[in-house]
C-alpha cells in the first residue's frame, strides 16, 4: 500500500503553551516517526493574517512555532516541514477551488456563522467587521490539504467541518474536470489526546489567559505551576484526583507508576505545595532538554529560515507539477498548444458516473453504476421485479455512501472496482443530488 499522507497546519498567531505541546506537538512528532507515514507539517501564516494584523506578532509567532516543533524533535529530513507563504501554489490553488466552492456551504462554516450570529445578536449588520478572509478560510485550508494529497488530517472537533468542506471542494473539482486530481481527505479526530487544564482549571487556552508557556525558563515555569488553582484542603486532608487540574497535568507528563504514586499521595493528603513541586519536577524533566534546543534555535533565526527554505523546496517538488496539471485541466493553457478539436473535446467531457437499470436475459432486473469511461463500478444482484431494483437505486441516490455500505452488507451489491473509485463516484453523484434537493 502507498504511504499514508498525514498533514497538519499550525496557525502562527501565538506562543506555544503546554496544552499545545501535549495536545498537538508531542503526538504529532511521535506519529511522524512511524513507518509508512508521510507527514506534512506547516506553519499556516496566511491563516494567521485572518486574526492577527500585527506584523511583528506574525513574525515572532512564526519563529517561535518553528523553533518549538524542531526543538520537540520534528526531523525536517524525514517530514515535510514548511511555511505556507513559501508555497505560491497554495494561494493559486485557493483560487481554483474558490471557483468551485459553493458560497452557500461557506455561509454555513461555524467560524463565519458564529461571527454573523454575534453581530445579529448585538443588533449590527450581519457582516459587520467580518473580512472576506474569515469567510474564505475553509477554501484556503482545503488548498493546504488537497495540494499535497493528504489522506488524514488530525484535527480537533472544531475543525472537522473544514475537512468535510475540503472533501466537498475536491470532489466537485474532480467531478467537473473529469479526473481524480485530488485525494479526498479524512479527519482523524484525536480522541485519546490530552486536552490539558490551564492554571484556573478550565481548558488551557490563550483565550482564557490561563496558559503555561512551553519554553519559559525553569524559574518561570515553577512560578506558574505554584500558582495553579487548587481547592483549599489542608495538608493531611485526603484530596480528590477527580476534577483536579494538578492531577491531570501530572498524569500528562508522568509515567503510569508515578501517576499511581501520586494518586496514593492524594488519598493520603499530600500538601498542595508538595504536589506542585512534584508536578514541576515531572514537567521540567521532559521539557528541559527541549528548552535547551529551543533556546539555541531562537538564537539563530537564520538557521530556522534555512530549514524552512529547504522544506519549501521539498514541498514544491510535489506542488509545482500538480499545479501545472491543474492549470491545464481548467483551461489556463499555453495558447501555442492545439485547441482540442470538437471530437477531442467530447473525450474531455466531465466523467459523470451513471446509474443504469436494465433487464437481463435471465429475466431479472438489475442496476449498475458505471464510470463515464464505461467501467462498471457497482453491480446489483438480480431482482425479480423492477420496482424492487428501483427502490434500492432510489435509496443509493438519496443516501449516497451510507446506503452503499448498508447494501453491501446484505450483498445486494457487488463492488467491481477499487473501493476508492466507487466512493468517488457516489460522492460526485450524491453531491449533485444534494444540490438539486
Ligand atoms: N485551521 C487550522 C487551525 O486553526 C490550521 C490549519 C490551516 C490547518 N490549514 C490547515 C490544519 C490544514 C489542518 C490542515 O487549527
Amino acid at each position: 500500500m502507498a504511504n499514508q499522507r498525514v498533514l497538519t497546519g499550525i496557525t502562527t498567531s501565538g506562543t506555544p503553551h503546554l496544552g499545545n505541546y501535549a495536545g498537538a506537538i508531542r503526538p504529532a512528532v511521535a506519529a511522524s516517526r512511524q513507518a509508512g507515514v508521510e507527514s506534512f507539517y506547516f506553519l499556516a501564516d496566511y491563516h494567521a493574517l485572518i486574526k492577527v494584523q500585527d506584523p511583528a506578532r506574525v513574525q515572532q509567532s512564526t519563529l517561535e512555532i518553528a523553533a518549538s516543533w524542531l526543538a520537540c524533535g520534528l526531523d525536517p529530513d524525514k517530514v515535510w516541514f514548511y511555511r505556507q507563504s513559501d508555497i505560491p501554489e497554495i494561494p493559486e490553488l485557493t483560487w481554483l477551488l474558490t471557483c468551485v466552492a459553493g458560497k452557500g456551504l461557506l455561509n454555513r462554516a461555524h467560524a463565519y456563522k458564529a461571527a454573523v450570529d454575534k453581530n445579529t445578536a448585538e443588533g449590527n449588520d450581519a457582516d459587520a467587521g467580518i473580512t472576506a478572509g474569515l469567510f474564505m478560510y475553509p477554501v484556503l485550508m482545503a488548498a493546504d490539504i488537497l495540494l499535497f494529497g493528504a489522506h488524514k488530517v488530525p484535527v480537533g472537533r472544531d475543525q472537522v467541518q473544514h475537512i468535510e468542506m475540503a472533501r466537498d471542494f475536491g470532489a466537485r473539482f474532480n467531478h467537473l474536470y473529469g479526473k481524480a486530481y485530488f485525494t479526498l481527505p479524512e479527519a482523524a479526530i484525536e480522541e485519546s489526546v490530552a486536552t490539558l487544564p490551564g492554571l484556573d482549571g478550565r481548558k488551557m487556552s490563550k483565550s482564557y489567559d490561563n496558559t503555561i508557556a512551553l519554553f519559559a525558563d525553569a524559574a518561570t515555569l515553577k512560578k506558574q505551576i505554584m500558582g495553579l488553582l487548587t481547592d483549599s484542603k489542608a495538608p493531611g486532608e485526603p484530596k480528590d484526583t477527580e476534577g483536579s487540574a494538578l492531577f491531570q497535568l501530572y498524569q500528562a507528563f508522568a509515567t503510569p507508576e508515578q501517576t499511581a504514586a501520586m494518586r496514593k499521595a492524594f488519598a493520603e493528603g499530600i500538601a498542595w505545595g508538595d504536589a506542585k513541586q512534584q508536578l514541576f519536577a515531572v514537567i521540567d524533566a521532559e521539557i528541559a532538554p527541549m528548552r535547551e534546543r529551543y533556546n539555541a534555535l531562537m538564537a539563530d533565526p537564520a538557521r530556522i529560515e534555512a530549514i524552512l527554505q529547504a522544506g519549501a523546496a521539498k514541498a514544491r517538488a510535489i506542488a509545482t507539477p500538480l499545479l501545472r496539471e491543474l492549470r491545464h485541466a481548467v483551461g489556463l493553457r499555453n495558447l501555442g498548444t492545439a485547441l482540442p478539436s470538437q471530437s477531442h473535446a467530447s473525450n474531455e467531457k466531465p466523467a459523470v458516473p451513471v446509474f443504469k437499470q436494465y433487464r437481463e436475459k435471465d429475466g431479472k432486473f438489475y442496476f449498475k453504476l458505471s464510470h463515464a469511461n464505461g467501467d462498471v463500478l457497482l453491480q446489483s444482484k438480480g431482482f425479480d421485479n423492477p420496482r424492487e431494483a428501483g427502490a434500492f437505486l432510489a435509496k443509493i441516490k438519496a443516501e449516497g455512501k451510507a446506503a452503499w455500505h448498508a447494501l453491501k452488507e446484505v450483498s445486494e451489491l457487488a463492488e467491481l472496482a477499487e473501493e476508492s473509485h466507487v466512493l468517488d463516484a457516489l460522492e460526485a453523484l450524491f453531491q449533485d443530488a444534494a444540490e438539486i434537493g
